[in-house]
C-alpha cells in the first residue's frame, strides 16, 4: 500500500482534436499526504484542470486520453477502477470544487436539495436525514440553515461558492480538489472563502489540491507548491522553498508579475510572450522562448527535474551550476528583453566559457 494519500506517477494526457494533438499534461508526478494542501500553480492552459479531472478519472474521451501513467489513491489505481468503484470514490473519497459556482449548481432546485442529493448518493440515509445534514453543512459554511430552501439565483456569488464548498465537503472527502475556487469572486469575498476553507479543512482533516494562478492565495493556504508550465512541473517544494529559495526562472517571473506592497516598484515585469500552444510545444525547455536565460542548450534539450535542496526540485539547465540568477533590467538588457531578443547573461557566458560547453553544442 502506498504511503501517500494520492500519488501521481508520470501522467500523460492528450486531446486528439481535428487540429492536432494537444499535449495537455506531459509526465507529471506528485504526491499529497493526508491533511496536506498542495498548490498547483500556473497560467491558463498549463494543464491544471486536466490534472484534476484525471485524478477523478473524468477526462472526456474522445477527444481526451490518459496516454500513460498511474494515479494511486490510498494505493488503489484510479485508472483501473470499475464504474462502481469510481462511483464510490468520486464524492466520498475525493470531491471537486469547480471554478464557476454557477456551472456546479442547478438553477431549478433549492440549494439544500442539491446538497442532500450528494449525501444520499454516498451515504445510506433517508431523504429527511440528508436534508437535515445539508442544512448543517450550510451552517458550517456560514449560511443560515433556513436559507436552504432558496434557489441559487437568490444567492450572491460568494454565497453560491460557499454552497458548492458545502456540497463538496458534505461527505467528508479525504481529498478536496479545488479548481480556482476563488477566482470568480471579488477580493473581499475571496479572503473570507479562503479563511473558511482553511477552517473546514482543519475540522475535517481533508487534504487539498488547490489549483490557482494566484501566488497570494498559495501563501495563505498551501504546505507544498508545484509550479506547472506547458503540462510539466517546473518547480516543486515546500511553501518556504518556493517563496524564499525560488529556483526556476518561470517561478521568478510569476513573482515579478505580482505587485508588492513592501517594495516601491515603478512598473511590474510581466513574463514576456504567452504560454506555448500545447499542440506545438517548442523544442528543448518549453519555457525557452520566454526565458531571459535561454541559450542553445535550452533550445535543444529538455532539462530534467533535479533536486536543488532537500525535497525541492527544479527543471532548469541553469540551476545548481553556480550560475547566479539575475534579471535583465540590469546591465541594459531590459530593451532586448522587451523586444524578445536574446539577452546576454551570466548563464550564457558561463556556458560559453566551457563549463558545460560541449553539452550546449551537442
Ligand atoms: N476537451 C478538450 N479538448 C481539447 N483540448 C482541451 C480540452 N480540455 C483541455 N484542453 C486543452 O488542454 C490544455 C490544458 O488545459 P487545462 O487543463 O484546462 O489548463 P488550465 O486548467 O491550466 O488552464 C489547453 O491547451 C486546453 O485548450
Ligand atoms: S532550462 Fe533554460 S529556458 Fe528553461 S527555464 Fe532554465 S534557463 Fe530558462
Ligand atoms: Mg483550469
Amino acid at each position: 500500500m502506498s504511503e501517500h494519500l494520492l500519488e501521481i506517477n508520470d501522467l500523460d494526457v492528450q486531446f486528439h482534436t481535428m487540429d492536432g494533438t494537444v499535449h495537455a499534461v506531459n509526465g507529471i508526478s506528485l504526491e499529497i499526504d493526508p491533511g496536506e494542501t498542495l498548490g498547483l500553480v500556473g497560467e491558463t492552459g498549463a494543464g491544471k484542470t486536466t490534472t484534476a479531472l484525471s485524478i477523478l478519472n473524468l477526462i472526456q474521451s474522445p477527444p481526451g486520453k490518459i496516454e500513460h501513467g498511474e494515479i494511486l489513491f490510498e494505493g488503489r489505481n484510479v485508472l483501473e477502477m470499475s464504474e462502481a468503484e469510481l462511483h464510490a470514490y468520486r464524492g466520498s473519497d475525493v470531491a471537486m470544487i469547480f471554478q464557476d459556482p454557477m456551472t456546479a449548481l442547478n438553477p431549478i432546485y433549492t440549494v439544500e436539495y442539491q446538497i442532500a442529493e450528494v449525501i444520499q448518493i454516498h451515504e445510506k440515509v433517508s431523504k429527511e436525514e440528508a436534508i437535515e445534514k445539508a442544512r448543517e453543512m450550510l451552517e458550517f459554511v456560514g449560511i443560515p440553515a433556513e436559507r436552504g430552501c432558496e434557489y441559487p439565483h437568490q444567492f450572491s456569488g460568494g454565497m453560491k461558492q460557499r454552497v458548492v464548498i458545502a456540497m463538496a465537503l458534505a461527505c467528508s472527502p479525504k481529498l478536496l480538489l479545488a479548481d480556482e475556487p476563488t477566482t470568480a469572486l471579488d477580493v473581499t469575498i475571496q479572503a473570507q472563502v479562503l479563511d473558511m476553507m482553511n477552517d473546514l479543512k482543519k475540522k475535517f482533516n481533508s487534504a487539498m489540491l488547490l489549483i490557482t494562478h494566484d501566488l497570494g492565495v498559495v501563501a495563505e493556504t498551501c504546505d507544498k507548491v508545484a509550479i506547472m508550465y506547458a503540462g510539466k512541473i517546473m518547480e516543486y517544494g515546500s511553501l518556504e522553498d518556493i517563496f524564499d529559495h525560488t529556483a526556476h526562472p518561470y517561478t521568478e517571473g510569476l513573482f515579478n508579475s505580482i505587485p508588492s506592497l513592501d517594495e516601491d516598484v515603478e512598473r511590474l515585469k510581466p513574463i514576456r510572450g504567452l504560454m506555448p500552444d500545447p499542440s506545438h510545444l517548442p523544442e528543448g525547455c518549453a519555457f525557452n522562448p520566454r526565458c531571459p536565460y535561454a541559450d542553445k542548450l535550452c533550445q535543444s534539450a529538455e532539462a530534467e527535474l533535479q533536486e536543488v535542496g532537500p525535497g525541492h526540485y527544479c527543471r532548469c539547465h541553469h540551476v545548481n551550476k553556480g550560475v547566479p540568477m539575475y534579471f535583465p533590467d540590469e546591465k541594459g538588457n531590459e530593451l532586448a528583453y522587451q523586444h524578445g531578443l536574446p539577452v546576454s547573461n551570466p548563464g550564457n557566458d558561463f556556458l560559453e566559457k566551457g563549463q558545460k560547453g560541449e553539452k550546449a553544442d551537442e
